[in-house]
């Protein structure tokens, strides 16, 4: 899917950054658009940009080079407090001395807005996020996650065009920013506002996002689905970065009028190409099949190995295996009784539908 800017809340065109006394730059010809009401993620490694992304929309620092638009006007030189733009950040930055409906109310009493629409509007924005009981208290009776959600609810109350949320589920445990995500993806959907989300997490970005702009180094590294970017990731950065896979040594050796991939000594008659000679293979762990040996021999295209060890991840198993050189790790649902155990002989073979092949 790609969006015209005509048609997008907010565009990004060729956006160059160096931070004064940098010697590279933070962004590096950086472009994208966001349609209304689109779940837009940014995810990439510490220092690949991301917040640098979010100040330059928010109208916190301005670009050497390009063009921020948003609503089909340029908006380079207008001043954060007048962009249709909101943001949430890791910490919550509420006011510690106002009440929890004061503290999401601040931004209309800020714009001027009467009492009583405030108040109705406040209550309407604590109840989207499930906050209603909690409006008279002050922020330090609350968790770290209802804090998180009246910070939220703060941020939505005067109804932006755009919301940016750098990291927000950061600083919550494993469980909670499990919850937070499915409020997050209610609540976007019920406003149709576009979130721009910022993360180093790829949990977070395959499982909320419309589309995810993977960085690297200051630049877009790929821009597409979650689908995509987990099943067809266009480089090794993102397919090590999105997803576990492992990154495996292959050749390219012929086959009759082509070339055919081998692996370990075996070859896998489905990997083809046109030129011979070395390549890697990213191979998910979930795509890597581990069978009992047993004594019986096993497809043509198995490999031989010995299990190394075994993670128990609750839902799954992590098995690694030695074949040879080569050490893999498999996914295999998790059992009662695990029917593998260490220093075992299996066959080792995979499913190669989603299967990519990197060359220099
Ligand atoms: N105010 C600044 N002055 C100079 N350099 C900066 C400044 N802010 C960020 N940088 C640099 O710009 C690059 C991008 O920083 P940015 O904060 O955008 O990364 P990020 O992707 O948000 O990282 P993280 O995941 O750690 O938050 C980094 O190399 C960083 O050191
Ligand atoms: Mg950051």
């Amino acid at each position: 899917m790609s969006i015209r800017s005509a048609d997008s809340v907010l565009s990004l065109e060729t956006i160059d950054k160096t931070y004064d006394g940098a010697s590279k730059p933070a962004l590096d010809r950086v472009s994208f658009s966001v349609a209304p009401g689109e779940f837009f993620s940014i995810l990439g490694p510490s220092g690949s940009g991301k917040t640098t992304i979010l100040r330059i929309i928010a109208g916190f620092e301005t670009p050497d080079r390009g063009r921020v638009v948003m609503g089909g006007t340029m908006v380079n030189d207008t001043p954060p407090f007048r962009r249709d733009v909101r943001t949430v950040f890791q910490s919550y930055a509420l006011f510690p001395h106002l009440t929890v409906r004061d503290n999401v109310a601040y931004p209309l009493r800020m714009q001027g807005e009467a009492k009583g629409p405030r108040r109705a509007k406040a209550e309407a924005a604590l109840a989207l996020v499930e906050m209603s009981p909690y409006a008279e208290r002050l922020p330090h009776q609350l968790s770290g996650g209802q804090r998180q959600r009246v910070a939220l609810a703060r941020a939505v109350v005067s109804r932006p065009k755009i919301l940016l949320l750098d990291e927000p589920l950061g600083a919550l445990d494993l469980r909670l920013r499990q919850q937070m995500q499915h409020t997050l993806v209610q609540l976007q959907k019920e406003l149709g506002i576009a979130f721009v989300y910022v993360t180093h997490d790829q949990g977070e970005a395959l499982s909320m996002s419309n589309r995810v702009a993977v960085m690297r180094d200051g630049r877009i590294a790929q821009l597409a689905t979650p689908r995509e970017i987990y099943f067809e990731p266009r480089s090794e950065f993102v397919s090590q970065f999105v997803g576990r896979s492992n990154l495996v040594p292959i050749r390219f050796e012929p086959a009759g009028s082509d070339f055919v991939a081998v692996i370990e000594g075996t070859r896998l008659p489905a990997i083809t190409s046109d030129r011979p000679g070395p390549a890697r293979m990213a191979l998910r762990f979930e795509s890597v099949r581990i069978s009992p040996r047993n004594g019986v021999a096993g497809p043509s295209s198995a490999l031989p190995g010995i299990v190394e060890d075994i993670l128990f991840l609750g839902t799954n198993c992590e098995v690694a295996v030695r074949c040879g050189e080569l050490s893999l790790i498999g996914s295999i649902p998790a059992e009662r009784d695990t029917t593998l155990a260490v220093g075992q002989p299996v066959h080792v073979d995979f499913d190669l539908t989603s299967t990519q092949v990197f060359r220099d």
